[in-house]
């Protein structure tokens, strides 16, 4: 089975970095005619280019998910998507109190907000049509609470009850939700931190983190099993950060 996703439309955000990215060209590799999205227009080409000749096809739509005028382009764009792989995110690492306002409210604003607005959007097509498979990228942090991550993991409680409610409504009219709740990765999302004390923490790790291929070939997974076969929640870390 070459191409287990041959002539499904794959809407795949996130997909000019780490986790969405590789989604995106898995997808593609396995059949799929895939949409990739993100705001960075240059980066989805190289993402193009990466994917290659394939069984399937990739093709870019770059926009800012915070728009509700872009999502609604962007589902209009896109055709009959039969699966929705939700991965674009943003993390802010942070002792509580030194967040600012405007870094809470932009996790909440994509993490939440937004893939709540593009799911819907896409969740009411599958109904219709009677079928589909969403994908939300959680976290363990959807269950449990870190020191520094407070609000992210506050974004991930949130999105993990959409994915809970979704599935117990949609469900019955064909559509399936699969939670993907993983721990560390290696990407780009922590890049940006510069809080002394959250990159001692971050170093003081001693383990080898995920590499969002790993991710990928789960998402595949779940995409792939039997019709009757939902993976509701799927809980990933890597092998020496068991708990
Ligand atoms: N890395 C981890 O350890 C880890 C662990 C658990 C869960 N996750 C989750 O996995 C998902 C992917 O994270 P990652 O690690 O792959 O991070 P990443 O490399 O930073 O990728 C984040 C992606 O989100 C997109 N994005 C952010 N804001 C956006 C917006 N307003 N509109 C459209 N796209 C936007 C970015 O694209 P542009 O910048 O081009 O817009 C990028 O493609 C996130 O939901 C994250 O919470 C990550």
């Amino acid at each position: 089975m070459s191409a287990p996703l041959r002539g499904r439309i794959a809407l795949v955000t996130g997909a000019t970095s780490g986790i969405g990215r590789a989604i995106a060209i898995t997808l593609a590799r396995a059949g799929a005619q895939v949409v990739a999205t993100g705001r960075r227009a240059a980066e989805l080409e190289l993402v193009i280019g990466e994917t290659g000749p394939c069984e399937g096809s990739i093709r870019a739509i770059a926009g800012d998910l915070d728009d509700p005028a872009f999502a609604t382009q962007l589902v209009r764009e896109a055709g009959p998507i039969d699966i929705l792989s939700n991965n674009a995110g943003t993390l802010s690492y942070a002792p509580l109190l030194d967040l600012t306002d405007a870094e809470c409210e932009a996790m909440f604003r994509t993490n939440v907000l937004a893939t709540l607005r593009l799911s819907r959007q896409v969740a009411a097509g599958m109904v219709q049509r009677g079928g589909g498979h969403i994908v939300m990228m959680t976290s363990l942090a959807a269950r449990e609470i870190y020191r520094f991550g407070v609000i992210y993991a506050a974004t991930k409680h949130a999105l993990t009850a959409i994915a809970s409610g979704m599935r117990l409504e949609l469900q019955g009219q064909g559509v399936r939700v699969t939670e993907i709740r993983t721990g560390m990765v290696a990407t780009h999302m922590r890049d940006r931190i510069s809080h002394p004390e959250v990159l001692a923490t971050v170093g003081s790790r001693k383990y080898d983190p995920l590499t969002a291929q790993e991710v990928a070939d789960v998402v595949l997974m779940a995409l792939t099993t039997p019709e009757n076969a939902c993976l509701d929640i799927v809980e990933m870390r890597p092998r020496k950060a068991a708990t």
